[in-house]
């Protein structure tokens, strides 16, 4: 990537966050072409990132996209994403979530709990539809992450057991208003080894060749999202391995492959350029106080998460900072005891790897206004968010100011 990264500041002003469109193709195809030969379709975990530019641009592609509620839903189709390649997860959908989902149309709702079944069987009762499902099971399987991004062990809150599930399906099966087409598992995030996803695989194979026994037939086989990437020195998952484990597990199945990567495809395409405001030194400790903070990129304060930290066109021999933001917490940080030049006001600050849970985990505490969004697609750069000013902030309290 060879990015001038000052023109970008100096053109759409701090914070900001970059996206690399070419790389993202990039990441796109790679993982397409290790499907080769199978029936595939990627989901992409519109969770990560999901500026509509960044959802059409893989849309385009041919991706479709994996939805966690009936907003992301939405702006899967706004994007353009084909009605028939979304999937709807997550463990607390409402009514009118289920209602809208299968009045769209879309390819699968995934099942989470029998209770949750019970509501899409009344739902689609309700509108006369057949709502197309998949369960989403839980393989009871230590995927080796942070235990906050960890979801496949019985402790964790999502998917069901295998006994559930085959009752579930067999329920599912007999109900006029239920087609169980689908299996789905998602053991965690950041995954940096294959062993975990590879067992999963095969466990939730072989519920699907015992449901095949029952006559139940499964048609897509969801191996989730988690693929890990490079933030620092992690050794990460090939493509081919990927899904090699994966062809290897569903032998002899005649199952479509759908997948669920959102870090893989937009983590390392993205990048968070902040300016810098302030140094100081607290008794002997070094500060580097900058203009973006933790409202636009929580992952260093929330779960510790490494991002490299550069500070542009800047030489000088380099001593330890804590890279912090305005805002009121001791939390607000990006990076501890980064090796720094000296710095200047609106010298550049660049916070890498910071295309997935970033824009997305931002909020708008001590009313800062979100970052803007601009894409990098074949040497060119284009808004592709504007930046948010007071006025959206309050227009939804404004009309209620009684003074
Ligand atoms: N599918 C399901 C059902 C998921 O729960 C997730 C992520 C994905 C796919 C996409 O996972 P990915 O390929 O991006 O690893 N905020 C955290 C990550 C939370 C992930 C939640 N689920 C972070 O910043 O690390």
């Amino acid at each position: 990537m060879n990015i001038d990264y000052k023109a970008l500041a100096d053109k759409y002003g701090t914070p900001l966050y970059m996206y690399d469109f070419d790389y993202i193709e990039n990441r796109y195809t790679t993982l397409k072409d290790a499907f080769a030969g199978k029936k595939s379709l990627i989901n992409y975990a519109v969770k990560a990132n999901s500026n509509l530019s960044v959802i059409a641009h893989l849309a385009k592609l041919g991706a479709g996209a994996d939805c966690v509620s009936i907003g992301e839903v939405k702006r899967a189709l706004t994007a353009g994403v084909d009605k028939y390649k979304i999937i709807f997860s997550g463990v607390g959908k409402r009514d009118d979530e289920i209602r809208e989902a299968l009045e769209q149309d879309i390819l699968l709702l995934n099942l989470e709990s029998e209770a949750e079944m019970k509501r899409v069987e009344m739902v689609a009762k309700e509108l006369g539809k057949e709502a197309r499902i998949s369960i989403r099971v839980n393989p009871n399987i230590d995927p080796q992450t942070h235990p906050y991004i960890s979801t496949g062990l019985h402790e964790n809150k999502f998917g069901v057991e295998i006994d559930m599930a085959k009752r579930m399906y067999i329920y599912a099966n007999k109900s006029e208003f239920l087609n169980p087409v689908g299996i789905h598992f998602h053991i965690g995030s950041q995954l940096t080894k294959i062993e975990p996803i590879r067992e999963s695989c095969m466990i939730v194979a072989d519920l699907v060749r015992s449901l095949k026994a029952i006559k139940i037939d499964i048609k897509f086989f969801d191996v989730g999202g988690g693929i890990g990437v490079v933030y620092d020195d992690e050794v990460t998952i090939p493509a081919e391995v990927y899904t090699q484990a994966i062809f290897e597990a569903t032998k002899g199945l005649d199952v479509t492959l759908l997948c669920e990567p959102g870090r893989y495809m937009v983590a390392n395409a993205g990048a968070f350029f902040t300016k810098v405001l302030y140094e100081k030194v607290n008794d002997g400790k070094r500060f580097v106080i900058v203009d973006g903070a933790m409202n636009d990129l929580i992952r260093p304060s929330l779960y510790n998460a490494y991002h490299k930290i550069e500070a542009v066109l800047k030489e000088g021999e380099k001593t330890p900072a804590d890279v912090v933001g305005p805002v009121c917490e001791s939390g607000d940080f990006f990076g501890k005891n980064v090796p720094l030049p000296p710095l200047e006001h609106n010298d550049l600050i660049v916070v890498h790897s910071a295309g997935a849970y970033g824009f997305t985990m931002a909020s708008n505490y001590n009313t800062r206004a979100k970052a803007a969004e601009v894409a990098l697609q074949g040497g060119k750069d284009r808004l592709i968010r504007q930046r948010e000013t007071y006025e959206d902030q309050v227009r939804l309290e404004l009309e209620y100011l009684e003074k």
